[in-house]
């Protein structure tokens, strides 16, 4: 064995310790500076079936330029490439400017000289090349066996280096979707669970409040009285809105389904919130043609009148809330996320403020039930929203800016035409 042979599969060992494409590529580069005499290196991977080929990184004083300014290359146009991808064995072009295989373009951009390219292969499959090379000035000259050797045994573990990589990438990838779907699962058991609770004691709840407020509305009271009653009245009033967002919650499935005009819905709902609106508080409702969705006029109501007071809360004193309605079309990737949706025609409400915002590390939290930023909120609020929305099959989402606002899309699904 030759003695750059055995320092090529010496550098086999510090490939599997890679953890990115970029550290594989320095560390090949290493490689094949210290076996070799030229002082560049490039990774390119096949994408497409083989069709296209793409310089994915690239080491060296030119490496972000090669990076930056390599196009997309077609295999069909280029005999080259062409060459790697159908003989599978190391292609040598001394002068890249009149070697009749290479791209013209390409080399005129990219200012080639010698080039060579081995491929990396694992099995049947070909994953992509390493090249190495000289560019402008610098001297064109062709490897020697010795280094033909070399990179030609750099590029097979490569290819082991590389799919191991992707082995990380793929486990990596798995790792988070089972947290996220984990992370989700939870909450939608938190909401299960609040819902069975809630309409367990928001009935009798109900009942108690009416009794209460049914017996201080006897109550004669003079002086002093007066005052402590009017505090008792607005705290029976405050208990049972709680008392409507618990029922909410707890509603079974299946509720009322009749054809809703979304922009009537806006309009009926903007009119009951307006009151507890601060007078600097403006809001618009910009209306478009919009498709009937089936869904409870109630429940509907609940989720804008929600959406509206969260936005109030933000706001403040002066602001704008602003309340749009329109027409989408959502495809399979846009609703993947949510399993009950389904793909197609939806009536869509956004309610966007330009109020505090909602920072990133609570933006995971917001619709859980009992989750909340404020003195006297009770969290209840979006944990409504949220279930009401999935009991229609629709979609709700949040974006959020800190310090400059936040809009939550509704998207509940067209009655078919
Ligand atoms: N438009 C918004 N802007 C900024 N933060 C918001 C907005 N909407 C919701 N939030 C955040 O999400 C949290 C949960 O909202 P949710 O409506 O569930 O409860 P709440 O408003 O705190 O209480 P309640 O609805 O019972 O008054 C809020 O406390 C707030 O931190
Ligand atoms: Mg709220």
């Amino acid at each position: 064995m030759s003695t750059d042979l055995r320092a090529a599969l010496e550098f086999a060992g510090a490939l599997q310790r890679v953890l990115s494409l970029k550290e594989l590529v320095e560390e090949a580069w290493r490689a094949s500076r210290s076996h070799t005499r030229y002082p560049h290196a490039w990774l390119c991977l096949f994408e497409e079936g083989n069709t296209c080929a793409r310089v994915v990184q690239a080491a060296g004083e030119h490496g972000d330029f090669v990076l930056a300014n390599c196009p997309l290359i077609p295999v069909a146009g280029d005999p080259m490439v062409q060459a790697i991808v159908e003989g599978r064995m190391p292609v040598v072009v001394v002068d890249a400017a009149t070697d009749p295989r290479t791209n013209k373009e390409i080399v005129a951009r990219l200012g080639n000289r010698s080039i060579v390219n081995v491929p990396m292969v694992l099995g049947p499959t070909l994953l992509g090349a390493f090249g190495v090379g000289t560019f402008g000035d610098e001297p064109a000259f062709a490897p020697t066996d010795d280094e033909l050797q070399f990179l030609t045994v750099l590029g097979v573990q490569l290819a082991s280096a590389y799919s191991r990589l992707q082995l990380l990438e793929e486990r990596r990838r798995d790792a988070a979707a089972r947290d996220h779907l984990e992370r989700h699962l939870e909450s939608l058991q938190r909401v299960e669970i609040m819902g069975v609770l809630a309409s367990g004691v928001a009935h009798d709840l109900a009942n108690y409040l009416t009794i209460i407020q049914s017996n201080v509305g006897l109550l004669r009271p003079d002086g002093g009285e007066a005052a402590v009653l009017a505090d008792v009245d607005f705290a029976v009033g405050k208990a049972r809105e709680v008392v409507q967002q618990l029922l909410a919650l707890g509603r079974a499935h299946g509720a009322r389904r009749e054809p809703l005009d979304l922009n009537e819905r806006v309009a009926s709902t903007l009119h009951l919130v307006r009151s507890a609106l601060p007078r600097k508080v403006r809001v618009t409702h910009d209306a478009h043609a919009v498709p009937r969705v089936n869904g409870d006029p109630v429940q509907v109501d609940q989720v804008l009148a929600n959406l509206l007071l969260n936005a109030r809360d933000a706001i403040g004193p002066a602001g704008t809330i602003r309340v749009g309605v329109d027409e989408q079309l959502l495809g399979a990737a846009f609703v993947e996320p949510h399993p009950w949706a389904r793909p197609g025609r939806y009536g869509h409400v956004s309610v966007a403020d330009d109020g505090c915002g909602i920072p990133p590390e609570i933006m995971g939290r917001i619709f859980d039930p009992l989750f909340s930023t404020k003195s006297r909120g009770t969290g209840l609020g979006l944990a409504v929203v949220s279930r009401v929305v999935r009991q229609h099959e629709g979609i709700v989402r949040c974006a959020s800016t800190p310090g400059a606002g936040t809009t939550f899309d509704v998207y509940l699904p067209a009655q078919a035409a």
